[in-house]
């Protein structure tokens, strides 16, 4: 039984978060999205309402749940038993980004990362331009699974 996690700020989760959640379920016995904490970022939603949003993003995927990260990731993954980190990656700027991540989690507990290339449909979408789309009023419904662009809007509108 292999789990693996999902690990991201997920503010908002996308299309492309999902189609690398829906692919991985196909690759793991488990996948568990974990909504984490990005301490380089400033998140616009809460971390109840990115739990919350994804949650219902993956509601129909079997074997595919959704936990918040309180702390470190690899914590989280010892706890309920993950042995592989799932990530997807769109280009260059992914990878960079994501081999120093990948090579700590290994130097801290030996998890390992997989990754899987972004499908060219959704490969453009990423959360910080998902959120520059909305606040200058754009649409991104077709960017985002149901129910998100109106929660994401509404706290935009709000702050
Ligand atoms: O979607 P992101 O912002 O690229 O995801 C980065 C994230 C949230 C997965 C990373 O910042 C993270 O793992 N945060 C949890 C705390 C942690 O384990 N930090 C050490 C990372 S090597």
């Amino acid at each position: 039984m292999t789990i693996a996690v999902c690990p991201g700020s997920f503010d908002p989760i996308t299309l492309g978060h999902l189609d690398v959640i829906r692919r991985g379920a196909r690759l793991f016995d488990e996948v568990v999205v974990g909504v984490a904490t990005n301490t380089s970022k400033t998140a616009v939603l809460e971390v109840a309402e990115r739990v919350e949003l994804a949650s219902r993003a993956v509601a129909d995927l079997p074997g595919v749940r959704v936990v918040e990260v309180p702390g470190l990731l690899v914590d989280l993954c010892r706890e309920i038993g993950a042995t592989v980190l799932l990530k997807g990656l769109r280009g260059g700027a992914d990878y960079d980004a994501e081999l120093p991540m990948a090579l700590m989690n290994r130097h801290l507990t030996g998890i390992e990362t997989v990754f899987v290339p972004a499908d060219r449909s959704v490969a453009h979408i990423a959360s910080s331009l998902v959120k520059d789309v909305a606040r200058h009023g754009g649409q991104i419904a077709d960017l985002v699974p149901p129910g998100v662009a109106e929660a994401l809007q509404a706290r935009l509108a709000g702050s």
